[in-house]
């Protein structure tokens, strides 16, 4: 039988040692493999900068991120966006083991598992639960054993929460199995009813977000992991390899931010909150559509027509973009052909027409 328990990942001692030893504030210093930083007028001749002159100076992004979701400093590690977040996680955690993520769900967490060399098994979500997991499907994940698994919440695509039930199940698989839980908060600062973060819930829980979503900040790139101290230390040690820093520059902004994350994030959600009733109501009124609402932000899962497995998704995304210009994401992106996910933060005087654009691709699709 083959062995599928994952390998850890190889550490990559000498960059430890660089980045705590090897500065140039130190005297009489050898040691140092690049120049020192030009000065901040030469550079400005360039059109760059300024910079933070902390090249290094994760200690106030930490602290920011630390302060936001009330953990200590050393449970957060800074990541280019949520994307290298869960790489990190999947490669030093997974590498040829099992990797069990929501289905259907965000491509990436699959692309993960094949690039780490780990199994994926799918972790279905059903939509007559109100998209919550199937509590059967994490029986056979506790039974069959799993390294990583991934869920998002906010969901990506169908814009739920997870549920308590969810997060029980997902404890006991963790119990079962020696699992780590990757909860994806990009979407969370969504919710209209904010929680504290999951990585309160559990030891064996992590959790990865960014700016990128719900704050628009995608230029930052700026992410993070939270987690356990000593789990946060061993993925540092393998960021070593991956990237082992983030611009200093760009921490300091995010920084700057984050301490204002939560005031941003209730302007944000009531923005939100009138398209997600302009969308529902919709939805109701248009002739093959239906879904299950979204607890909130901007996105939902569109079920086009009856029938079980169909390609009907897909071909509305195509018709309404090639004869209405309008764009949806094609659920088979999402593993489901059947539905579209529809994005709704456009302004009130496009969102109508957009809309319309869809309701007549249906119309001429499907009568
Ligand atoms: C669930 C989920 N996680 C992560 C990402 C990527 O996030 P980032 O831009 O922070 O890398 C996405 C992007 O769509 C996503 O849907």
């Amino acid at each position: 039988m083959a062995d599928d328990r994952a390998r850890p990942a190889p550490p990559f001692p000498y960059m430890r040692y660089a980045k705590q030893r090897l500065g140039f504030d130190r005297p009489m210093n050898l040691g140092m493999s690049g120049i020192r930083p030009p000065a901040d007028a030469l550079l400005a001749d360039l059109g760059v900068g300024p910079l933070s002159g902390a090249p290094l100076g994760a200690a106030a992004y930490r602290a920011a991120l630390a302060a936001r979701f009330e953990v200590d400093p050393a449970q957060v590690h800074p990541a280019v966006g949520t994307s290298h977040a869960n790489f990190l996680i999947g490669f030093a955690l997974a590498r040829g083991g099992r990797v069990w993520a929501e289905e259907p769900g965000y491509g990436a967490f699959r692309a993960i598992a094949d690039e780490v060399g780990a199994t994926f098994h799918p972790l279905l979500r059903r939509p007559e639960l109100g998209w919550a997991l199937d509590p059967l499907v994490l029986k056979q994940a506790a039974r069959e054993g799993a390294d990583v698994v991934f869920v998002s919440d906010l969901h990506n695509p169908t814009g739920k929460r997870l549920t308590d039930d969810d997060f029980a199940g997902l404890a006991e698989l963790a119990e079962a199995t020696g699992a780590w839980i990757v909860v994806d908060e990009v979407y969370a600062d969504f919710d209209p009813v904010p929680r504290p973060s999951a990585v309160h819930r559990n030891p064996r829980f992590l959790v990865t977000s960014s700016l990128t979503k719900v704050h628009g900040l995608g230029d930052l790139r700026a992410g993070w992991i939270l987690g356990g101290e000593q789990i946060i230390e061993q993925l540092a040690e393998v960021d070593d390899v991956v990237c082992p820093a983030l611009s200093g520059t760009l921490m300091a902004q995010a920084a700057s931010y984050v301490a204002h994350g939560r005031e941003r994030a209730a302007v944000i959600r009531d923005r939100a909150a009138w398209r997600l009733d302009q969308v529902d109501r919709w939805v109701e009124a248009t002739p093959h559509m239906s879904w299950v609402r979204p607890d909130g932000g901007i996105s939902g899962f569109v079920r086009v027509g009856e029938g079980q497995e169909t390609d009907q998704g897909d071909r509305l995304a195509a018709q309404a973009e090639a004869r209405h210009g309008v764009l949806l994401v094609p659920g088979s992106y999402f593993q489901r052909p059947a539905w579209v996910r529809i994005s709704y933060d456009l302004d009130e005087e496009i969102l109508g027409p957009a809309l319309d654009g869809v309701a007549q691709a249906a119309r001429e699709l499907f009568g």
